[in-house]
C-alpha cells in the first residue's frame, strides 16, 4: 500500500505496466454425478488471479449430469465409462491416460464414487485431493449426513484432503463446520454441508496451487506462506 492508499498494482495499471501474468496450475476434475462441487472450483477458476484453471472433466458415468454443466462452461468433458472396461484396472489406465493428455497437473476427486487403485494415488501423491462430506476422521465413507445424525453429533461440517491409499485417510487441508439443527433430516444437513463445501473446496485447490500447503513425507500436511508470482 502506498501513503496514499493505492496498491502496486493499481500504480501500475495507470502508467500502463501490465502485472506479472500468474502462472496457473492445470487442473482435471474427476465426477460421477451431478458436478456441484467441480462447478464450485470452475466459477472460481474464472477469476484472472485464481492460481488454477480446470482443464478438462472425466466422469466414470457416462450420464452424470455433470459432464453437460462442464461443457456449459466452455471445459472439456469427457465420459471413461467403468463398463467399457473389462476389470478396474483397465478403467483406470484409460482414466489416467486421459489425465495425462490434458496436461493435467493435479487431479480433484469432485463427488468421483470409484475407488482409486494405491499406484494412482502414489502416481499422484501430493496432487490429488478429494472433498469429503464429513469432518474427517469422523464419518468416513458413504451415508455420513444420516450417520451423523444417528450419532447425534451436534457439529458436523466438510474435508479437503489429500488423497492416499486408505480412504478418507489423507492429510487433511481444509475443513468448515457445520451446526445440525435439532430438526435436521439427512437432507437438510446435506444441503447446508453442500454450501460449504463450494466455499472451502476453491480456497484449498488454491492453496495448493500456490504451494501453500504440500503433502509432507511423514504423511502430513505441510503449510507455508504463498510463493511470490503465484
Ligand atoms: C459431495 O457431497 C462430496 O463431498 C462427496 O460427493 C458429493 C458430490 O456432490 N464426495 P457433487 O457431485 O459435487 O454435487
Amino acid at each position: 500500500m502506498s501513503p496514499s492508499g493505492d496498491t502496486t498494482e493499481d500504480t501500475d495499471s495507470r502508467i500502463g505496466i501490465k502485472p506479472p501474468a500468474i502462472s496457473r496450475q492445470k487442473v482435471a476434475v474427476l465426477i460421477s454425478g451431478r458436478g456441484s462441487n467441480m462447478g464450485a472450483l470452475v466459477s472460481a477458476a474464472l477469476a484472472e488471479d485464481y492460481p488454477a484453471r480446470i482443464v478438462t472433466v472425466l466422469s466414470d458415468r457416462a450420464g452424470a449430469a455433470g459432464l453437460e454443466h462442464a461443457r456449459g462452461f466452455g471445459i472439456a468433458a469427457t465420459a471413461v465409462p467403468r463398463s467399457e472396461h473389462a476389470d478396474a484396472s483397465s478403467h483406470e489406465a484409460a482414466l489416467q491416460e486421459a489425465i495425462e493428455a490434458s496436461g493435467a497437473e493435479i487431479v480433484c476427486l469432485a463427488g468421483y464414487m470409484r475407488l482409486l487403485s494405491g499406484a494412482f494415488a502414489r502416481h499422484w501423491q501430493g496432487r490429488i485431493i478429494n472433498i469429503h462430506p464429513s469432518l474427517l476422521p469422523a464419518f468416513p465413507g458413504l451415508d455420513t449426513h444420516h450417520r451423523a445424525l444417528v450419532a447425534g453429533v451436534r457439529i458436523h461440517g466438510c474435508t479437503v484432503h489429500f488423497v492416499t491409499e486408505g480412504m478418507d485417510e489423507g492429510p487433511i487441508i481444509s475443513q468448515a463446520a457445520v451446526e445440525v439443527l435439532t430438526d435436521d433430516t439427512p437432507a437438510t444437513l446435506a444441503l447446508r454441508v453442500l454450501e460449504a463445501e463450494h466455499r472451502i473446496y476453491p480456497l484449498a485447490l488454491a492453496m495448493l496451487a500456490r504451494g501453500e500447503v504440500r503433502m509432507g513425507g511423514d504423511g502430513s500436511s505441510v503449510f507455508s506462506p504463498a510463493k511470490p508470482g503465484r
